[in-house]
């Protein structure tokens, strides 16, 4: 079978949150499995691209009010385990940022691109796999644009990472899109705007989201289309998210202050956790717990300036944040280090090694999200040994199990301060129960979140369609 994922976002060219990840891993299980798994993605300027050689597959003209020339690319020297080809459309997809104000012309000129090359490519037995609303036009262009019958009969599938934002845009933009019987324009709108993310759920042949509970969120909370998914409930299923165990895999992993197993946890996490320590001068003794995120109201972002300075004048903690978004959260989370020098520090920026080292070196990851359609980072936390302690939502609902009932993190139900900070005071109590502490640290590093599961069960579900 031929799979084309269709994406903003893939690790490692482009990543702004857990989409790359997603679509950077997924494809490469599925070719495990035998199929014909590839990306599709936009060129943009960065170092990825900088340093890499590409050469040209495909080269035509798309209309958006006016002729752009566009290119596909493919990437040499392919390492990835599935093919990666790339939209070049240098005056709207090359820039150094992935999301911006310009997104609605940007990402309607990469959608147009894709399926005008997706459609001489004459291909039987395909699957087209859009994910969010980057990508949400293509299941309405491939059942109803004029240009695009011939892909009628190919069945798309999309993914809903994120259903906060929808891609919103105005009726006075629907000229863009490549001819179409207007009586099918409904289609198209919510709530008298052009919503990309319905419109998808409205025309894909089936809808998945990244696990079960979010699904289940969904049908009550889904920044407006809660009816709109409880009316499609039938062509909707959640699929819980894995996670690349060659890029997650503290023995290899090259980010790493010293790596390190099951059996070696005691002495590879101590080393890095003594270089987070000393780096960010923090005291070792500690439990260290950290965040990593981005910083918006989503992940409970807001209650962290409150949460932290609580906790950490409360209990006898190391914390240490890696992020970035709000600035105003931003600032008073820097405002509050002279207050807990220390004890507490922050790295507010993007930066992947850091992160690595960090799921290597703490002792808890904190996640109070208020909203998370899967989270990646308990289950690479998980992974490196690091007891996540996680607000009960979406997907960490579905992967974390409390030590009260015979789990291995610690989970609260509401995203109060004093619930979270109960949540840390459980934590720290477990650190002092050093045995158990250390028992359950080696134990999750074996629970298994790789794709394995999860890429078949898009195969089969993308088998149902064809
Ligand atoms: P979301 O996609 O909602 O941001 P996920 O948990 O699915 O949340 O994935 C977040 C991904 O982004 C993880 O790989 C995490 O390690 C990474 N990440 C988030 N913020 C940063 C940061 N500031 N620096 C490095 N990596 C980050
Ligand atoms: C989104 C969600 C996150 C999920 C990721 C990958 O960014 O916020 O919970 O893990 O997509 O599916």
């Amino acid at each position: 079978m031929n799979i084309i994922h269709i994406s903003a976002e893939c690790y490692p060219i482009a990543k702004v949150g857990g989409l790359a990840d997603v679509v950077g891993s997924l494809p490469k299980y599925q070719s495990e499995l035998g199929e014909n798994s590839i990306v599709i993605m936009p060129f943009y300027d960065n170092a990825f691209t900088k340093n890499n050689t590409f050469e040209t597959h495909y080269a035509s003209v798309l209309n958006l009010g006016r002729d752009y020339h566009f290119k596909v690319l493919s990437l040499k020297d392919n390492t990835l385990g599935y093919d990666l080809f790339f939209i070049d459309i240098p005056e709207l997809l090359f820039k150094d940022y992935v999301y911006s104000e310009d997104d609605t012309e940007r990402f309607l000129a990469f959608q147009i691109a894709a399926l005008n090359w997706v459609l001489q490519l004459k291909k039987e037995n395909t699957v087209v796999h859009c994910h969010d609303h980057h990508t949400g036009l293509i299941p309405f262009m491939m059942s109803h644009c004029y240009t695009y019958e011939a892909l009628k009969a190919t069945p798309s599938i999309l993914t809903i990472h994120n259903a906060q934002y929808q891609g919103w845009f105005s009726h006075d933009k629907v000229h863009l899109i490549p001819k179409f019987d207007l009586s099918n324009i409904g289609l198209l709108d919510w709530d008298n705007v052009i919503n990309p993310l319905a419109a998808a759920i409205k025309c894909s042949w089936r809808v998945t989201t990244v696990s079960p509970s979010y699904m289940e969120e969904l049908k009550e909370k889904a920044n407006g289309l809660e009816r709109l998914l409880q009316h499609e409930s039938a062509k909707c299923v959640g699929i819980l998210n894995g996670i690349d165990t060659d890029v997650w895999n503290a023995e290899t992993d090259g980010f790493i202050i010293k790596n390190y197993s099951q059996k070696t946890i005691l002495s590879g996490k101590k080393a890095n956790k003594a270089w987070l320590c000393k780096e960010f001068n923090l005291d070792s003794k500690r439990p260290l717990f950290a965040f990593i995120g981005r910083l918006v109201g989503e992940k409970g972002a807001g209650l962290f300036p409150e949460i932290f300075d609580k906790a950490l004048s409360a209990d006898k903690i190391s914390l240490l944040l890696l992020g970035s978004g709000h600035e105003s959260i931003q600032d008073s989370l820097q405002a509050l280090k002279p207050k807990h020098k220390g004890v507490y520090n922050t790295f507010i920026g993007y930066d992947e090694k850091l992160s690595h080292i960090i799921y290597a070196g703490a002792d808890f990851l904190l996640m109070p999200s208020r909203v998370e359609p899967c989270g990646l980072n308990q289950m690479y936390s998980l992974r490196y040994g690091t007891i996540p302690v996680v607000s009960s939502v979406g997907g960490l609902k579905d992967t974390v199990i409390d030590i009260k009932n015979d789990g291995f993190g610690i989970r609260h139900d509401q995203v109060k301060i004093e619930d979270v900070a109960e949540a840390i005071k459980r934590a720290t109590n477990l650190y002092s129960d050093d045995s158990r502490f250390k028992k359950i640290r080696k134990q999750i590093m074996s629970i298994d979140h790789s794709w394995n599961a999860s890429a078949k069960a898009y195969i089969d579900l993308y088998n149902s369609l064809t």
